[in-house]
């Protein structure tokens, strides 16, 4: 994960970009102990801050048919839009790689619906190291409601 705005720092400079970071840390490596992984082996957690201020788990679920595996981050955005949350205002996900994992593109599409403000941190459960970046980093230009909103009179009148 390298570009604009992206930092690769550790998880006492991320709690001090975000209080609620060691929090959202322990609960997306308890998920990442549950995640259902049997396929890849791959087992990823993540928590989602929702606007409220409580946090929400999510870890990977996976399917023989591959294509239906749900991510950890797309897991909690979930379980905090089906707990009545309306805002997200961060995301950790925890990956097995030194390196930590970036969130994948169809995850920071979901992230994107919450604004290019939600902080993303991608921490690693086998070393110190956090990427952090804002959804508009991770995403720039992102498809929204915004394009819906702007269809040209040509799709309009079909
Ligand atoms: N995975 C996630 O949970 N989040 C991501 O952002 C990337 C990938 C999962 C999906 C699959 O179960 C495994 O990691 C390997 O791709």
């Amino acid at each position: 994960m390298t570009g604009s705005g992206i930092q690769l720092i550790d998880r006492a400079q991320a709690a001090a970009r975000l209080p609620e970071f060691g929090g959202l840390l322990q609960m997306a490596l308890t998920a990442q102990g549950r995640a259902r992984a049997p396929y890849s082996r791959f087992s990823v957690g993540a928590a989602v801050l929702g606007g409220s201020g409580v946090s929400f788990p999510g870890c990977n679920v996976e399917s023989a048919s591959y294509g239906a595996t749900i991510c950890a981050e797309r897991g909690a955005v979930v379980g905090a839009v089906a707990a009545g949350e309306t805002a997200i205002r961060a995301c950790v996900v925890v990956t097995p790689t030194v390196e930590p994992s970036s969130p994948c593109g169809i995850c920071r599409q979901l992230l994107a619906e919450f604004g290019p403000d939600v902080l993303v941190f991608a921490a690693s459960s086998v070393s110190d190291s956090v990427y952090v970046a804002s959804l508009g980093d991770l995403l720039p230009l992102s498809f929204g409601p915004q394009n819906l909103a702007r269809m040209g009179p040509k799709a309009a009148a079909e």
